[in-house]
């Protein structure tokens, strides 16, 4: 029976939408993964998003569980049924029916559909439920229905959100095969197995911790697709199944040794981990040391460490890929599509991995001998910092010796180190300039931006730094420095956003601001002085030069993701950005380049945007309501409370600091100049705007214009095609011109078998011998070419006693080389061009002896 197909046809004729799976990386920056089949409609049960016209829909969902509130990584391999990435089938109910339907639906399925035996079946209720636990009764013996607490019965998404109390139906696998102290119902053991969790959304959680009922109670079930196909399939382990047993067989067969009982956990963790990572990679996350890569980083690494204990030491999973791809591929198409980025990517993981564990090895075993108690901190740390051992690998190590890492000497360790690095991270300062810049604060404060508003502004002069930033009182004529204004319309860099340029003024030219930064929340800008001291508490009027070129790129980059989140789906999300006058960079996670239709569609939907003229809207919001709105956020970003949300209508909203045009079509015109890789699995685009794309446009007519100057047309197109044309035409004259200086070629006919041997001048022998064998029934032919110093042999038979190999090992030594081949065909080369007449001789007489 294939499950999936089965639930989702179940719920269809129930009246369900089938939905497809979202990505794992949900439009959500307090989410690490999507976690739960409902987290596609959590806007909708809070009401933050209207219902659709149906209210009732069905999936399959992809789900991580790993680094989230939901993490399942660290039983992964320890328990039958825990797993980093899993299916969730789910029904879902918007408003529309309630528990009774909830219960009626799962009974129906369990019982008829699944067939599952009814006095093997448990549930559990939350303790408070009696309406839920007075449903259930009608269908199962009220000895078997349980009341949990929260704890086991109230279920959310995440730390705010939609969620309530829950009701979920167990499968006893029976005594004979569980009977541990865990194994009761409720209990950690694998005996009694929860297959079904029906939540009855009630309430929406705010951020400081409140439950706000929600104005429509609404149904989220979530049923794990691989325990429902091993209970099906009368196996009492995940991994048993067929959704699983294959990838261990193959880790046997590469690792040529069969898992032993001891063993089998990693066999285990290695298949579990090999889903993981290969659907995190074809939906465009990649390795790194933060966020969701680090996360991705720290499964692959666990991964490895188990291919070690069974013996790998070196790159291993992407063999197993195809076996994956066999059980999966047919339903999840981006892993077939992606399937050699996946490769590519998992072997570079590992290999970066595969250099540092023997060490890293060493140093824990050598540790562990001296550990008593408690695991060295520090030694925890070296793991981590020098040999790339994420810190849950160490304790997934030190696991099954019952020891725990000294985890507050860690967090020191580690603590020191982002210190350090942060100070190191000052861009235009140094670490030495810590304190000046704590001064400076003292003294005046955090000087405030008003360039929202504003591109001049009469400003005073705070304080002055020369270029070592040490404040001075007066920065002398034509002398570099920084000024520090009371209140700045310089925009600093940040959020991509290069930093304003401009100039001080008063009645006169005071001095060209050349950059704008940010130091320790400071804004300050360089500034080259003319010729007139500037001092301190000077008033000025500051001017904003290049503000609206900016704002045009800046805003086109928003209308940018979105349109690449419509034309290459919403998992692309952005890496890294540069808005200036001149262009924008934008980088995002793609897996492939973009195809040219692709690049166009893209270009045409930010016209489109632009032409539509739609007005931008800026407001500051509580990051709660920010998120309601769908707003964009960056993954890792801290945001406070409040938020400053970029929106151009419903086509773009996004978190952002930075300077924007005030309606669309003041970006004018948008082109993409370039698409290119920057690293594997993330792309870039660069485009112009405003004045910039009028620049560009004005170079390509004038390079068009020279074109056709050059091509003397001026129709670049039928130009350049005749020009190929003319080209064409010359290379068959040469061709010509070069066969007929070559010399003739000798022939002799011995019987009915044509012998050629000949020094051919031009042309290519291959094809000549080719060609000759072609023509002829019985045929012997060497023929010797020297070009350049350099002599080359080819030679060939049909249908004779010749072998054209031994012929050529014969002859090639009077040229001063070797070589050999098959007996229909050989070549070699030689050195001496001296004596291809000699090799020519040498070569008929054996042909003639020979034949
Ligand atoms: N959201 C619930 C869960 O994940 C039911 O789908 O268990």
């Amino acid at each position: 029976m294939d499950i999936r197909k089965e639930y989702l046809e179940f719920f269809k004729s129930k009246g369900h939408d089938i939905v497809s799976s979202m990505p794992l990386v949900p439009d959500d920056p307090t989410l690490m993964f999507t976690n739960a089949g409902m987290v596609q409609f959590k806007d909708i049960f809070t009401g933050s998003v209207p219902r659709p016209e149906n209210p009732r829909a069905t999936s399959c969902q992809l789900c991580v569980r790993a680094g989230g509130k939901h993490n399942d990584l660290e039983n992964v391999g320890y328990t039958a049924r825990h797993h980093t990435l899993f299916e969730m089938l789910g029904n879902f109910s918007f408003g529309d029916y309630f528990k009774e339907d909830a219960i009626a639906y799962a009974w129906e399925f369990i019982t008829v559909n699944l067939a599952l035996p009814i006095e093997k079946l448990w549930v559990t209720v939350h303790e408070n439920d009696d309406e839920a636990f007075n449903i259930w009764t009608k269908y199962i013996d009220s000895t078997r229905i349980i009341r949990f607490g929260d704890k086991d019965n109230f279920w959310a998404m995440g730390d705010t959100g939609a969620c309530g109390p829950c009701s979920e139906i167990f499968y006893d696998q029976g005594d004979e095969h569980f009977n541990g102290p865990e194994d009761y119902m409720g209990g950690d053991g694998d005996r009694f197995l929860e297959i079904w969790n029906l939540v009855f959304m009630q309430y929406e959680r705010s951020a400081d911790g409140k439950l706000n009922p929600l104005p429509k109670p609404s149904i989220d079930t979530g049923m794990g697709l691989e325990r429902v196909i091993a209970i099906k399939e009368g196996v009492l382990n995940n991994f048993d199944s067929s959704n699983f047993k294959p990838i261990i067989e193959k880790i046997e067969t590469l690792a040529s040794k069969k898992a032993t009982k001891e063993n089998i956990g990693s066999y285990r963790v290695i298949a579990d981990h090999l889903r993981a990572t290969s659907f995190m990679l074809s939906q465009g996350i990649l390795f790194g040391n933060e966020g969701r890569p680090y996360v991705l980083r720290r499964i692959l690494r666990r991964a490895v460490r188990h291919g070690y204990l069974i013996g790998f030491r070196k790159p291993f999973m992407a063999q197993l890929l195809n076996t994956l791809i066999n059980i999966m591929g047919g339903h999840y198409s981006e892993l077939v599509e992606n399937k050699n980025f996946i490769k590519e990517q998992l072997t570079l993981e590992e290999d970066r991995f595969f250099k540092t564990i023997d060490l890293g090895m060493s140093l824990f075993n050598e540790e562990l001998a001296n550990t008593k108690d408690i695991f060295s901190g520090q030694i925890a740390f070296k793991l981590y910092d020098t040999y790339g051992f994420p810190l849950d690998l160490t304790e997934d190590m030190l696991r099954d010796k019952d020891l725990k890492v000294e985890i507050a000497k860690f967090d020191e360790l580690m603590n020191a180190q982002k210190a350090m690095a942060k100070a190191a991270w000052k861009g235009s300062g140094d670490a030495s300039n810590d304190g000046d810049f704590k001064q400076l604060i003292e003294k005046y404060g955090i000087n405030k931006f008003v360039g929202y508003d504003n591109v001049t502004y009469k400003s005073k002069i705070l304080a002055l730094l020369n270029e070592n930033f040490k404040e001075v009182s007066t920065l002398e004529k034509n002398s570099t420095g920084w000024v520090m204004l009371d209140k700045t319309p310089f925009y600093a860099t940040s959020g991509g956003q290069s930093g304003d340029i401009g100039a001080l003024e008063d009645n006169k030219h005071i001095g060209i601001i050349e950059d704008t930064q940010k130091f320790h929340g400071l804004n300050l800008s360089k500034i080259k002085v003319a010729n007139s001291n500037l001092n301190q508490n000077q008033t000025v009027d500051a001017v904003v030069v290049n503000r609206y070129e900016i704002a045009k790129h800046h805003s086109a980059t928003h209308l940018l993701q979105s349109a690449l989140k419509m034309v290459l789906g919403d998992s692309v999300s952005q890496a890294g950005s540069l808005n200036d006058s001149s262009r924008l960079r934008f980088d995002f996670t793609y897996p492939k380049a973009m195809t040219t239709a692709q690049i166009d569609e893209v270009e045409d939907l930010v016209n489109t945007m632009i032409s539509r003229g739609i007005s931008g809207n800026i407001e500051e919001l509580p990051i709660e309501e920010a998120k309601h709105k769908g707003a964009i956020a960056m993954f890792g970003e801290k945001y406070g409370d409040m938020v400053r949300v970029v929106s151009f209508s419903d086509v773009s909203v996004e978190f952002c600091g930075g300077t924007h045009v005030k309606n669309t079509a003041d970006i004018g015109s948008f082109y993409v100049v370039k698409e290119s890789g920057v690293s594997a699995g993330v792309r870039r685009i660069e485009a112009v705007c405003g004045a910039a794309a009028i620049a560009y446009t004005k170079e390509i007519i004038a390079a068009m214009n020279e074109i056709k100057a050059e091509i003397k047309n001026n129709d670049v197109i039928s130009g350049i095609k005749k020009l190929k044309e003319q080209i064409k035409e010359l290379k068959k004259e040469v061709e010509t011109v070069q066969s007929q200086t070559s010399a003739p070629i000798s022939e002799e006919t011995i019987g009915d078998t044509k012998i050629v041997v000949a020094v051919v001048e031009n042309g290519d022998l291959k094809k000549i011998v080719d060609d000759l064998k072609n023509a002829n029934e019985k045929l012997a032919v060497l023929l010797l070419q020297a070009k350049d110093d350099k002599v080359l042999i080819v030679a060939g038979s049909k249908n004779t006693n010749i072998k054209a190999g031994e012929w050529i090992k014969n002859i090639a030594p009077i040229v001063g080389g070797g070589g050999g081949g098959r007996p229909d065909f050989a070549q070699a080369g030689g050195k001496d061009v001296t004596k291809v007449e000699d090799a020519k001789i040498a070569a008929l007489t054996y042909a003639k002896e020979n034949l």
